[in-house]
């Protein structure tokens, strides 16, 4: 598991194996902007995929939709996006660095922490969180004073007051420029739900409760951008939105809480690396709210949001659009009349997919060190991806170039292409070969050897425990696919 030490040593190993490149790097990259190489891209799918599934396929009652990144701008206007959806910030005089002001506090706690003054960090994070819950920015900015908290840049602590600024990024619709033309790039998936509630209730002839599930890109205007792809500003999220009775929405968040929890277990995060995190301050849509929190290797931080929205978007959106948003609940309630009309309650459960995938590389990440039998030291980094997400199932190595082992070789590829992604590698020696397969997290390789030739075997070699065994060459895919599953 990775480390606040090694943070850097992971960040170039996901350069250096395809996984994760800064954007436009040629151009000497573009901040808090990044690409996902081969490596990175497939293992983002399999992740992407696997929540896909087990919110759509094994949930009947919830179905997926993919909606446009531009939405009308009323629908910000709707959602609070346009009056709400900012930051307190505080600009440092001497270097002009903005800072957001949680965070700029937030560093200084977990600088105090790391100079073994754990208590008082933990003093500084509760007036903090008080402060913020007040919304009493003179109070902050006091407090940031009082702590001496300087600007990294120009080191001094001469600060302008706080204020508040819009996230969100803006551009024009067709070829005129000017505000009646603005609109903005999504910053959460989930008002493409909202707004197309009734089109996907009534063709689907849902019943409450169901669930609208998406997956796709958002953008925020990040102020302070950090952390590699922890917080960025273009990222994609896996939101699903559930819409129960009015009255019945707290039972279902606690539902949801629990069996997002247990999700992130199943993906193979272990329980002790995540916690929840109750909001002190409750967004403006929400009447419950919860983080799962990860410990990455700057700590537990937010991966994904629980929130009990209200019925606060639908409404909203009945109101500026005036369009009616309301179910009819035929079934009947206590008192033996129907439901009727009524505008649902939500349940939002919101993940980062970015930082699922940091959350993976960093828990994967080992390095292994060790004495050789001659004395001299020996040792490997490797990726202990969870095989069911890992980008490359299984590597196929003949052992030589020649003697037939390549076909051989080439022929197992082809058979597993049409289950699982395999590598085929003959540059290099072995022992190379397989350093690299580790250090892409290639759970499983095959070694074609001279023995093959003859009782059609091969060593099937397990990248955690590097431990060896000879199976036929029919039972690889079988092999395989049992780890997978
Ligand atoms: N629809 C609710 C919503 O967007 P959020 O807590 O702002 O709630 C949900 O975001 C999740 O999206 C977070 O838990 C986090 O995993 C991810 N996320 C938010 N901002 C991000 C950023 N700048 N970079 C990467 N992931 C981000």
């Amino acid at each position: 598991m990775a480390n606040e030490n090694n943070f850097s040593d992971i960040i170039s190993h996901c350069k250096e194996y395809g996984y994760l490149f800064p954007s436009s790097e040629i151009y000497d990259g573009l901040s808090a902007v990044y690409d996902y190489g081969q490596n990175g891209a497939q293992l983002k799918k399999n992740i992407r995929d696997l929540w896909w599934k087990s919110m759509t396929q094994m949930h009947e009652d919830i179905v997926g939709i993919d909606a446009a990144i531009f939405m009308h701008p009323l629908t910000w206007k709707a959602s609070g996006h346009v009056d709400n959806f900012s930051d307190p910030m505080i600009d440092n005089k001497d270097s002009k660095k903005r800072y957001r002001v949680d965070q700029l506090i937030e560093a200084h706690a977990d600088k105090l922490a790391s100079e073994g003054k754990k208590e008082e960090s933990e003093e500084l994070l509760k007036v903090m969180d008080g402060l913020i819950a007040k919304d009493d920015f003179a109070g902050l900015k006091q407090l940031i004073l009082d702590n001496n908290i300087k600007c990294s840049v120009s080191g001094t602590a001469h600060w302008t007051d706080i204020r508040q600024f819009n996230l969100m990024f803006d551009t024009q619709l067709g070829s005129v420029s000017g505000e009646a033309d603005k609109i903005y790039l999504r910053p959460e998936t989930a008002q493409g739900i909202f707004v197309d509630f009734l089109n996907v209730q009534k063709t689907g002839r849902l019943k409450i409760p169901f669930g609208i599930a998406q997956t796709g890109k958002a953008f925020r205007n990040e102020i302070v951008a950090r952390q590699f792809i922890f917080r960025m500003r273009e990222f994609e999220q896996m939101e699903m939105e559930f819409f129960v009775r009015p009255g019945t929405e707290l039972e279902w968040y606690e539902r949801w809480k629990h069996e997002r929890l247990e999700w992130h277990k199943a993906l193979g995060i272990p329980a002790e690396k995540l916690r929840f995190h109750n909001h002190t301050k409750l967004a403006h849509y929400a009447n419950a709210a919860v983080d799962i929190e990860f410990e990455f290797p700057f700590g537990f931080k937010e991966l994904e949001g629980i929130h009990s929205r209200t019925d606060y978007d639908l409404k909203q959106h009945q109101t500026y659009s005036k369009k009616k948003i309301q179910y009819f609940d035929n079934e009947s309630g206590p008192d033996g009349k129907p439901y009727g009309n009524y505008i649902p309650y939500v349940i939002e459960t919101s993940v980062g997919l970015d930082r699922l995938v940091l959350a993976i590389i960093s828990l994967s990440f080992t390095e292994e060190k060790w004495k050789r039998e001659d004395g001299s030291d020996d040792g490997r980094v490797v990726l202990k991806i969870p095989p069911k997400i890992a980008p490359y199932k299984l590597a196929v190595l003949p052992l030589v170039k020649k003697d037939g082992l390549p076909e051989i070789a080439r022929d197992l590829v082809k058979k597993c292409h049409q289950d699982f992604y395999a590598f085929y590698e003959e540059k290099d020696s072995i022992g190379k070969r397989y350093r690299r397969m580790d250090a892409i997290g290639t759970p499983f390789c095959v070694t074609v050897d001279h023995q093959t030739k003859e009782d059609q075997t091969v060593t099937i070699r397990d990248r955690d425990t590097m431990t060896q065994r000879r199976i036929h060459l029919d039972e690889v895919v079988p092999e395989v696919l049992k780890a997978i599953r």
